[in-house]
């Protein structure tokens, strides 16, 4: 079957799923204090829809698939449903983003799904500050999660930090060293202005500053594609020539990664998004619903081809990162 491509050639191949809008976490550059009205239950996706939607994705020739949330973790049955996912499409490559707070209890079940990798955020290492960035979280599980799997044999893990001026970007040299130590490639994140959070022009921090204010800030040479060995994605990487340690940057408001962009978003909902940025997508529903594999094809063919050129076409700032899954 012909390969997903948009009308820029670029070929759509990776995939975002969000599983849920539910989050346990309240944190202060994705939410407002009160968190987001929950959708309603039904109106959320279930796995069968979401196993039929990726079996329709991997003929069309996506390689990879990223479950996002919310929290992906805080959705009921989702280790089964992985496991499914993984005996069902055994060549497609699986990864997780998550904030870390339900590892412990599922760090062996993670380790026999041989993720593709798994991306925790990590914003901070001061319990306080935790609690405050994250308004409902406990710093403790997350670096108890950590811990739990690295010892499970979970691996690649990248650590996310967003960082807001004046809360935690002091503490950039204390995250690399956390990150060098334990063996995970730290990813430090410009702050993107999205609805309902703490944005502001000072509290934000771009590449080129962050660049500058790392220790060692000359000896940080940053790695060129096939080196980084990624698929290409919005992050930027570097290693030190001294320590040797690899860090990411990502550089999400003020470096465009969008003419190589092979990426498409699955909203809770079922809406196919084609820029983290556009403000409408297609509903895939009711061709999920349906068991419809034509219908979804024809779908997904029609909404790649208005899959935008960049961002910046599309962007008005009124975005729900926990619905889109970031
Ligand atoms: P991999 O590259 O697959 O490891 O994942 P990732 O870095 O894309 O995913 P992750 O869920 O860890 O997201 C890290 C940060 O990148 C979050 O702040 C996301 O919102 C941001 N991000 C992810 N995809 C895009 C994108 O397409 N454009 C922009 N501007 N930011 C993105
Ligand atoms: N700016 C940048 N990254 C964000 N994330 C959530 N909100 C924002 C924002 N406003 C990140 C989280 C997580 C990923 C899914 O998205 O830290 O790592
Ligand atoms: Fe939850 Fe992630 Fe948003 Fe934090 S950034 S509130 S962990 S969805």
């Amino acid at each position: 079957m012909e390969s997903l491509t948009d009308r820029f050639a670029r070929k759509l191949n990776y995939v975002r799923i969000s599983i849920t809008d539910r989050c346990n976490y309240r944190c202060v550059y994705c939410m407002p204090p009160e968190g987001i009205p929950a959708l309603e239950h039904h109106r959320i996706l279930r796995y069968e829809e979401i196993l039929f939607l990726c079996e329709a994705l991997v003929a069309m020739g996506v390689r990879r698939v990223r479950f996002t949330g919310g929290e992906p973790l805080v959705r009921k049955g989702v280790l089964p449903f992985l496991k499914e996912l993984r005996e069902r499409f055994p060549s497609l490559r699986v990864a997780l983003t998550t904030n870390g707070s339900l590892l412990k209890p599922y760090a062996q079940d993670l380790a026999a799904l041989d993720l593709d990798s798994l991306n925790v955020s990590l914003d901070t290492l001061d319990p306080e500050r935790f609690r405050q960035l994250t308004r409902l979280g406990c710093l403790q599980d997350v670096l108890g999660g950590l811990d739990a799997v690295s010892r499970a044999g979970v691996a690649p893990i990248k650590l996310n930090t967003v960082l807001i001026r004046g809360e935690n970007d002091h503490e950039i040299p204390a995250l690399l060293d956390f990150a060098h130590r334990r063996g995970h490639l730290l990813r430090l994140i410009e702050f993107m202005p999205l609805e309902d959070q703490r944005w502001s022009s000072d509290a934000f921090i771009g590449a080129d500053e962050i660049l500058r204010s790392l220790p060692g800030p000359g000896d940080w040479i940053e790695e060129e594609e096939a080196e980084a060995g990624v698929v290409k994605g919005p992050a930027r990487y570097f290693r030190n020539r001294v320590t040797a340690q690899r860090l990411g940057i990502i550089a999400a408001v003020s470096h465009h990664f969008c003419s190589q962009c092979n990426r498409l978003r699955i909203t809770a909902t079922g809406e196919l998004r084609t820029c983290l940025f556009a403000q409408e997508g297609t509903n895939l529903r009711p061709f999920l619903a349906a068991q419809d594999k034509e219908g979804l094809e024809k779908a997904l063919r029609r909404s790649v081809l208005e899959k935008p050129r960049c961002w910046e076409d599309v962007q008005d700032g009124k975005l729900h990162m926990s619905h889109i899954g970031g």
